[in-house]
């Protein structure tokens, strides 16, 4: 199924189950191929149980999910959202599309996720939201967080486009928070090519969701029996996927614990065997605190300096093998100055200098990790 011909040996390749096809020619044959049909539905219900969140629903991306969480919160000009500095573009840009002032939170050295003890001195009057990101899949300090947060009447929104089937204290991530967004892009451990979810754990907010992820409209009360008919009632947007997306990540999602166990075996073997060498050339490997299970993601290096991260890219680039870095940090992009200069965010700074992340896919076989494993190791700064 997943073909491993090519010598070189990429960042990323999607897996498939081997059922994504049989549920596409499915949901066509069953008629319906719009939105919100039986297999986004079942998808639905498998996120809903084994969250233990109390709705979910399909965007057609995580970045969708962020926007609607914007519109939900009513989020506006004037008001300000807290993110990391160390994130993906759409952790701000879906609050800056409302017109609000994103205020950028500078990382943990260990983590590389939102620093807690720094919330209290950016939070204003003004401060409406905190949005986290679990990265790598390994979760914020949420017990902090969701205290600071509702010491001020501030709502969380958890980014958890890393880390699908995480845990904080045993609490599912994408549970912990009044709302939280998923990513189901085809470099995700789960993925539908692009994809996403919105989660809902505060109740109140599930009828107007309903409404802004169905242009704005009545429509599921109308399919529901509960109005006669169906009209515009809210602000909203077309953010629902098709069926076809949905059964595509359905014959993902059914295969949850292969793909995360073999995740689990790949990540941990670039620990072990990558220790000795990280001690050697000064390197640091993922931090995972003990009190939380991550999600298996990702698995990067953060190298002394910028040269030896680029010399490392550059050293496994020769050898056929693909590294990446990641986020350029927010607080120094040309965008950012249109809010103003924002407080620098140092170890967002160091850490986008110095980290790489290695070839990390569910396919990825024995053989071709030795390889990445035994160039690694022969790269000394
Ligand atoms: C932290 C974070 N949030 C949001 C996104 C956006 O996800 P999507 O491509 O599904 O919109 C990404 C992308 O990888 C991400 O890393």
């Amino acid at each position: 199924m997943n073909d491993n011909s090519t010598n070189g040996i990429p960042f990323n390749r999607p897996w498939l189950s081997g059922k994504e096809l049989e549920y596409i020619s499915e949901a066509i044959r069953g008629g319906h191929a719009s939105g919100n049909g039986p297999f986004t539905r079942r998808c639905q219900r498998f996120l809903e149980r084994e969250l233990g969140v109390k709705k979910a629903m399909l965007t057609t991306s995580c970045t969708d999910a962020l926007e609607m969480c914007a519109l939900l919160l009513d989020i506006g000009p004037g008001d300000e959202v807290i993110v990391p500095a160390y994130t993906f573009v759409s952790t701000a840009n879906a609050f800056a599309l409302r017109g609000a002032r994103p205020v950028f939170a500078d990382i943990r050295p260990d983590t590389l996720n939102i620093d807690e003890a720094r919330l209290e001195k950016l939070i204003t009057a003004r401060t409406r939201a905190i949005v986290v990101v679990h990265y790598a899949g390994v979760a914020c300090e949420m017990d902090a967080i969701m205290q600071t947060a509702q010491s001020h009447d501030i709502t969380v929104v958890e980014d958890n486009a890393h880390g699908l089937f995480a845990s904080y204290h045993g609490r599912p991530l994408g549970s912990l928070a009044p709302l939280a967004t998923l990513s189901f892009h085809e470099t995700k451990n789960i993925s539908c090519g692009e994809g996403g979810a919105l989660l809902i754990n505060d109740p109140g907010l599930i009828g107007r969701a309903e409404i802004l992820w169905e242009k704005g409209t009545n429509r599921a009360r109308f399919f529901r029996g509960e109005v006669d008919r169906y009209t515009w009632v809210d602000i909203g947007s077309s953010f629902l996927p098709s069926d076809l997306l949905g059964a595509f990540l359905l014959a993902q999602l059914e295969n949850k614990e292969r793909i995360q166990t073999r995740r689990k075996e790949i990540w941990e073997r670039y620990h072990t065997e990558l220790a000795d060498w990280a001690g050697h050339v000064g390197a640091r490997l993922p931090v995972i605190p003990e009190d939380r299970q991550q999600s298996w993601h990702m698995f990067y290096l953060i190298m002394p300096t910028a040269a030896a991260r680029d010399g490392l890219i550059a050293h496994l680039r020769n050898r056929d093998i693909l590294s990446v870095f990641h986020y350029t940090p927010l607080d120094s992009s040309p965008m950012a100055r249109r809010f103003g200069q924002p407080a620098p965010c140092p170890n967002a700074q160091s850490i986008s200098e110095r980290l790489l992340r290695l070839p990390f896919y569910t396919g990825l076989g024995k053989e071709d990790q030795d390889r990445v494993i035994e160039a690694v190791r022969a790269f000394h700064p």
